[in-house]
């Protein structure tokens, strides 16, 4: 009964996707989307993604084309069936293997460079109210080069909240920082970019903070430890800190150098740094 009734919504859900499933598994796209993808840089953002039916695609597509970064397709070993009923149950049974045994489902990704970014945004489908596996797969294949870095979540799913979702990055990635998360659901998929932009500013990752402030390296200054969870130090010699959180309100001001971060919600913050000559470094801080 359950099933029966999950299949009758899962096929409004796919009714109401803006993108056809089978073309947007097939190796076509994967070659057009081989255009899109530039993971060598290893710098700012990245946006990684899979998609079974094209709407985690079309969300990362949008995506990036607001933050203009490095993109990177998420490639099951074994490509997926284009049966929606046969999917089914190997998503089940995958998601099965995961809980019992630790067993993902292999990827031909392997990103070395993925350590080098700032921020690492991540579009998956919602398969059972779980992470759709071949995205668990990635996080959990890098998951030691993802500590300490800023991961933001995108899940698309026909109607279910994605806080399973949620817990399942978490619990493989456990001591990155993650963002709040944005759930599309597809009959939104056509309003994304509204959607992705308010969330981005809403997180502090809009790339235009209100600050107008550009984080600049000063080799006199070192911050640590960034992330922090309960305060950051600055060595060298300064006249004084600000803190700023992403709207560029002052959070911290203080001579000395140490400033207490417990207190504040995470996210990203902008540490400015005004030297003896008066001068003024801005570094960027994450508190997770
Ligand atoms: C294997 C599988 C399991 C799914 N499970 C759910 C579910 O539990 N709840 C739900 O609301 N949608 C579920 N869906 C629907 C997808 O989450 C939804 O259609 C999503 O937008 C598809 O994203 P994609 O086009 O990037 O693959 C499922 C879809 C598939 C293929």
């Amino acid at each position: 009964m359950k099933r029966r009734f999950f299949i009758l919504f899962m096929m409004i859900g796919v009714a109401l996707s803006i993108n056809a499933c089978n073309s947007d598994n097939d190796a076509s796209s994967e070659e057009e989307n081989q255009e899109n993808i530039n993971a060598n840089s290893g710098s700012g953002n990245l946006i990684v993604f899979y998609s079974w039916s094209g709407n985690s695609r079309a969300i990362a597509n949008e995506l990036h084309s607001i933050l203009n970064c490095d993109m990177v397709e998420i490639l099951p070993a074994t490509p997926y069936t284009t049966d929606y009923n046969t999917v089914l149950d190997v998503a089940q049974s995958e998601i099965s293997a995961i809980d019992r045994s630790g067993s993902y489902p292999s990827i031909t990704n392997n990103l070395d460079s993925i350590g080098d970014y700032d921020a690492i945004f991540v579009c998956y489908p919602l398969w059972w109210s779980r992470m759709a596996t071949p995205a668990q797969s990635f996080l959990h294949k890098h998951s030691e080069k993802l500590n300490g870095k800023t991961v933001a979540l995108v899940c698309t799913s026909a109607s279910s909240g994605i806080s399973g979702t949620v817990a399942d990055a978490r619990r493989i990635c456990p001591n990155s920082v993650f963002t709040e998360a944005l759930h599309i659901r597809s009959a939104n998929v056509a309003n994304a970019r509204n959607l992705l932009t308010q969330w981005l500013e809403t997180i502090g990752l809009s790339g235009s903070s209100n600050t107008g402030i550009q984080a600049v390296n000063n080799a006199d200054y070192q911050i640590y430890p960034n992330p922090a969870r309960d305060y950051v130090q600055v060595s060298g010699e300064f006249e004084q800190l600000t803190l700023l959180n992403a709207n560029g309100a002052t959070v911290a001001e203080t001579r000395e150098n140490i400033v207490s971060v417990k207190s504040l919600p995470t996210g990203i913050y902008f540490l400015i740094i005004k030297s003896k000559t008066m001068k003024e470094f801005v570094r960027k801080v994450v508190k997770m």
